[in-house]
């Protein structure tokens, strides 16, 4: 699989293309915090960083890859770090720079379109960052974690780490569009070969229709996801399962008024994973 080019990556960069100015005027990706120098992330992050940085994110130099439009970047900016954000589609980074003019952050916040694989060749600053942050609907979206996570590693400083969190790998593997109960529709791991998707919902505005509709995804599971980091030489500081995701993931599910999803009684499965990975010092 061509990693920097390949009808995988156009097909996926025109379906964020249409998504952005959808999502940037949802009610899902709601801005109003963020836009009154408050903003927010969701509780899993909030409670993590804040026990993974003792010091905060004040002054740390901070890359969010597929960061989208900006929010959650800008919202790591409002704490005081100095912020890049890399997405590959064009529409999502204007409306990046556009927000951090608004809410006066342009100076704090850089926005850079690339592929996640020819990052390095658009932002060549190795071992430049103190934290690497990439959180909700991320890995799936690429064919290769053993490349990701070297170049996650090569733009840590030594002592920095990489937080992540993602829907869980195994909750991942049901689909339930085609009836009442969630039905197998995925592969745990699909072994770098894609799923073919061809949906024209959007996760973020119910009555929204795609015009471009097939997408090329990958699943991966935890111990691909956890393997690929430590063979890239980084160290398991902390591995998260959580009950709570913060999109309606199945029907049952019931929204809280932290912006989570929760199942009502029993916890049937773990719905979202988060780690943090550390490079070690010398
Ligand atoms: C679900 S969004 C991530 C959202 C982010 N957590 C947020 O809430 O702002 C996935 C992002 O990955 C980006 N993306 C997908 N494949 C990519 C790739 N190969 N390189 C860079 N960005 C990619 C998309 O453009 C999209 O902005």
């Amino acid at each position: 699989m061509e990693l920097g080019s390949g009808e995988w990556l156009e097909a996926n960069r025109v379906q964020w293309d249409e998504r952005v100015p959808l999502h940037v005027a949802s009610e899902f990706y709601d801005q109003s915090k963020l836009r009154a120098g408050r903003g927010e992330l969701y509780p899993i992050e909030e409670r993590e960083l804040a026990g993974l940085l003792a010091g905060g994110l004040d002054g740390k130099r901070v890359l969010h890859l597929q960061c989208h439009f900006g929010a959650d970047t800008l919202v790591l900016a409002q704490r005081g770090a100095d912020v890049v954000g890399i997405d590959f589609s064009t529409p999502a980074i204007r409306a990046a720079r556009a927000l951090a003019s608004e809410v006066g952050l342009a100076e704090r916040a850089r926005f850079v379109i690339a592929n996640i694989y020819d990052a390095r060749h658009v932002l060549p600053q190795p071992g430049s960052f103190d934290v690497v942050y990439t959180t909700w609907g991320t890995v799936g979206w690429l064919p290769d974690l053993t490349e990701w996570a070297r170049i996650i590693e090569w733009y840590l400083k030594p002592g920095g780490s990489l937080y992540f969190a993602d829907g869980h790998p195994s909750a991942l593997v049901f689909d339930e569009s085609g009836g009442e109960l969630p039905t197998f529709a995925y592969p745990y791991d699909s072994e770098g070969v894609p799923v073919v998707v061809d949906a024209d919902r959007d996760y973020a505005v119910e009555d929204a229709r795609l015009e471009h509709t097939r997408t090329f995804e990958w699943s991966h599971s935890l111990g691909a996801i956890v393997g690929s980091l430590l063979d890239a030489g980084l160290r398991l500081e902390f591995l998260h399962e959580h009950y709570e995701v913060p999109w309606k993931m199945f029907a049952p599910l019931e929204v809280g008024g932290d912006r989570m999803y929760r199942w009502p009684r029993e916890k049937w499965l773990p719905l979202a994973l988060s780690l943090a990975a550390v490079k070690p010092l010398g």
